[in-house]
């Protein structure tokens, strides 16, 4: 038995939630630091709801369509989080910008994963600008969630090479893979403690 419990993840997604399944494959070792106790998405009928289904975890959905206001979402959203008692909250394709006090509710222990080499191309259409600017390698970055969009401190990146004839979706399939190798990987050294990024 584990002398330490692990730490409990709350994920919240928009999408298909393929990093969310990095996590919730993660947390099939044992040994793993983290688990996923809850999933929330803010959009209804996505893949990633059916991940977590699968996998036998709570989840839910909030629809931001739903709120007067921004503000409006991210308290609900926040309570709803809260009643998971998370140690750390995941974005992990979660497509919404996150109002300052929901930022400051979760400091230090709100990660977020960007598909690009941070601090370059925060924002949307990541792949298309690294290809458009020449850019010869691209990547992903995992970071703390601070006020400024995309602009927290890093816990990890990891690098790909841009290819000739790569198109904004052959590209993003190539960083995807390594998505689903930092980013759980990023939530485990948090949950040691030490987020000291070895070479990637
Ligand atoms: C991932 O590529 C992630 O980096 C990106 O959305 C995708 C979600 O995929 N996130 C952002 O662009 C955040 N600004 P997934 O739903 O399969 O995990």
């Amino acid at each position: 038995m584990n002398a330490t419990p692990r730490r409990r993840l709350v994920v919240l997604i928009s999408g298909g939630g393929s990093n969310l399944q990095a996590f919730i494959d993660a947390s099939a070792d044992p040994s793993y630091p983290c688990e996923v106790v809850a999933v929330i998405s803010n959009r209804t009928g996505v893949f990633g709801l059916e991940r977590a289904a699968r996998a036998g975890i709570h989840h839910e959905v909030i629809e931001h369509t739903a709120f007067a206001s921004r503000e409006a979402f991210d308290v609900a959203l926040a309570d709803r989080i809260d009643g998971h008692k998370p140690d750390l909250v995941i974005l992990a394709g979660f497509m919404r910008i996150l109002t300052p006090d929901f930022v400051a509710r979760y400091a230090g222990r709100l990660l977020n994963i960007h598909p690009s080499l941070l601090p370059k191309y925060p924002g949307l259409h990541t792949h298309q600008r690294a290809i458009d600017a020449g850019d010869t390698e691209a990547g992903a970055t995992v970071h703390l969630v601070t006020a400024e969009l995309d602009g927290g401190p890093v816990i990890l990146q990891a690098r790909v090479p841009v290819l000739p004839g790569d198109t904004a979706e052959i590209l993003a399939a190539r960083v995807l893979v390594q998505e689903h190798r930092i980013y759980p990987e990023a939530a485990r050294l948090i949950a040691l403690g030490g987020t000291e990024p070895p070479g990637t």
